[in-house]
């Protein structure tokens, strides 16, 4: 595995200089970045557009104890529950404890949430206890929490944002992270000089061919943490979201959990209503079991899908409050309150990625990560619905505030610093990316999806090998290329951890093993690239 994906001439390319470097602008990026003190300057990278996030997608809501009649020990329950004994209740503590404020924040800075009277609107999703889930604007939270965060972000002076720059590698010296090499078409590769840099990059779903994610979702953040030595663990836990929208030719939307939180049934092709046949929790069973349920259904029927009914709840209630569901089917000709969508599992959140502790520190000194890239003990095996927006801006700030501290400490040395140029530009034969990411995409989710065996996942590790061989040592001179190296990275390290845990944990369900296994209680598969 090659140090840096590209050449580069530390002499040769503009350089800038950052008191804290902020990768990525989801939630948990924006928020990272508002908790570090004014003084000091902050620059956010972001490969696409400000607004382009899997946190601007999230459709479902924001967990937290809202109101009188929930408490913080039902939330840490439902959470460990769903999560087993991988999830470490410290961290679970900290996310429960701490979300309430952080959503009432949100509001502060004018986040919409919708609302009942003078009370917050609130709604239930799989494996909650009770309604926990704020919302806004129906099924548009995700959106909505993200314009309102980026008009703070906007007000900020001292935070400085650069789009369309993908982040190629982080930049180390002596078992440092000292910033990023980055590129722009405008300024081509350029050298970012950080005293302390958070990653909050999000997931991977985009290494399977069904998914909820946007483009953006390539696991870039975990294969550049990796590639600097920070380690990766639990890569093996890959959930499934249970309702995706299938339909030939149709993006493969989100159809919130939320919907079945308000009574929606999931039918198969007879119209027979499964769940109850699978769990006692029926359609609000965690979503592990959901997904799994659905496709032994779609087995038992021997169709390509099961489909989400709400054709028995109140028509213009369930208009109002799934506007988005509703559009997006309406293009496909369904009408949701009187055709059943179809719909099957689909790839959603990455609960493995980089290791962090309860403030956000990776291994690697002066590297910081918060959100979907991380994995932080918070959920397990097996995350509960709506944690992750919850889980954005509470360690978000967590890392943000921390990395602003240890900037804080920190001299302007950076100038004194110099990285050797890894190797020589050396320009090799076009490849077909498409071609090899949609290969890629294929055989994930055929052999690493909801469900594994040993054949079929030595089989897709055999593939990926045998791809990264030609890939992943050339150099390619713009995104889609680096995107597919990091997805291939990731792909083969998910591989080899889901070869490893022989055994079905939460959303890791290996048909050979179809047991928990006692042994593996409290094991965490983790790698560690020696660089
Ligand atoms: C959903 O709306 O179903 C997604 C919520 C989540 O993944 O937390």
């Amino acid at each position: 595995m090659l140090r840096y994906l590209v050449p580069f001439h530390p002499k040769r390319v503009p350089h800038f200089f950052t008191d804290v470097l902020v990768v990525g602008s989801g939630l948990a990026g924006l928020r990272s970045a508002l908790a570090v003190d004014p003084e000091l300057s902050v620059l956010i990278i972001t490969k696409d557009s400000l607004r382009e996030s899997n946190s601007a997608y999230a459709q479902g809501g924001i967990a937290g104890v809202l109101t009188p009649e929930d408490c913080f020990e039902d939330h840490v329950a439902d959470t460990l529950q769903a999560g087993g004994p991988l999830c470490d209740r410290k961290v679970v503590e900290r996310l429960v404890y701490e979300a309430p404020k952080r959503i009432h924040e949100l509001i502060d800075w004018g986040a919409r949430f919708d609302r009942v009277g003078d009370r917050l609107a609130l709604t239930r999703e799989g494996a909650h206890g009770c309604r926990r889930i704020a919302h806004a604007l129906g099924d548009a939270t995700g959106k909505e929490i993200i314009r309102a965060v980026i008009t703070q972000v906007n007000v900020s002076a001292h935070i400085d944002i650069w789009e369309n720059t993908f982040t190629v590698d982080l930049l180390t010296l002596d078992g440092v992270c000292r910033g990023a090499l980055v590129w722009n078409r405008q300024h081509g590769k350029t050298m970012i000089w950080a005293k302390q840099t958070i990653l909050c990059t999000g997931g991977a779903g985009q290494l399977y061919r069904e998914t909820t994610n946007p483009d953006v979702a390539t696991g870039d953040g975990m294969a550049i943490g990796y590639r600097a030595g920070a380690e990766l663990r639990d890569l093996e836990f890959m959930q499934f979201h249970p309702t995706v929208l299938y339909i030939a030719g149709g993006s493969r939307n989100l159809i919130s959990e939320a919907t079945r939180g308000e009574g929606a049934h999931l039918v198969d092709r007879n119209g027979h209503r499964f769940m109850p046949d699978y769990d006692p929790r029926a359609e609000l069973a965690p979503r592990d079991v959901v997904s799994n349920a659905i496709v032994s259904q779609m087995e038992l029927t021997r169709h390509p899908n099961v489909y989400l009914d709400l054709t028995h709840l109140e028509a213009e209630k369930i208009r109002e409050r799934f506007p988005g569901i509703a559009a997006i089917c309406a293009e496909f000709d369904l009408d949701i309150t009187q055709d059943r969508i179809p719909v099957r599992p689909g790839a959603h959140y990455m609960m493995g990625g980089l290791t962090v502790d309860t403030e956000g520190r990776t291994t690697l000194p002066g590297l910081w990560a918060a959100g979907e890239v991380t994995a932080s003990g918070l959920h397990g095996a097996n995350r509960l619905a709506s944690n992750s927006l919850s889980e954005a801006l509470v360690f978000g700030a967590h890392a943000g505030k921390e990395a602003s501290q240890a900037a804080a400490g920190q001299h302007d040395s950076f100038c004194a610093l110099m990285l050797e140029s890894p190797r020589v530009e050396s320009v090799s034969e076009p490849l077909n990316l498409a071609d090899i990411r949609n290969s890629l995409k294929s055989l994930m989710w055929r052999s690493v999806g909801v469900r594994r065996d040993a054949e079929g996942l030595s089989e897709a590790l055999e593939n990926i090998n045998r791809w990264c061989r030609y890939v992943l040592g050339r150099q390619f001179c713009d995104p889609g290329g680096w995107e597919l190296q990091n997805m291939l990275c990731i792909a083969r390290l998910m591989i080899e951890a889901a070869l490893a845990r022989q055994e079905t944990r939460g959303a890791h369900v290996r048909t050979d093993f179809p047991k928990t296994d006692h042994k593996h209680l409290n094991r965490h598969t983790t790698f560690v690239c020696e660089v």
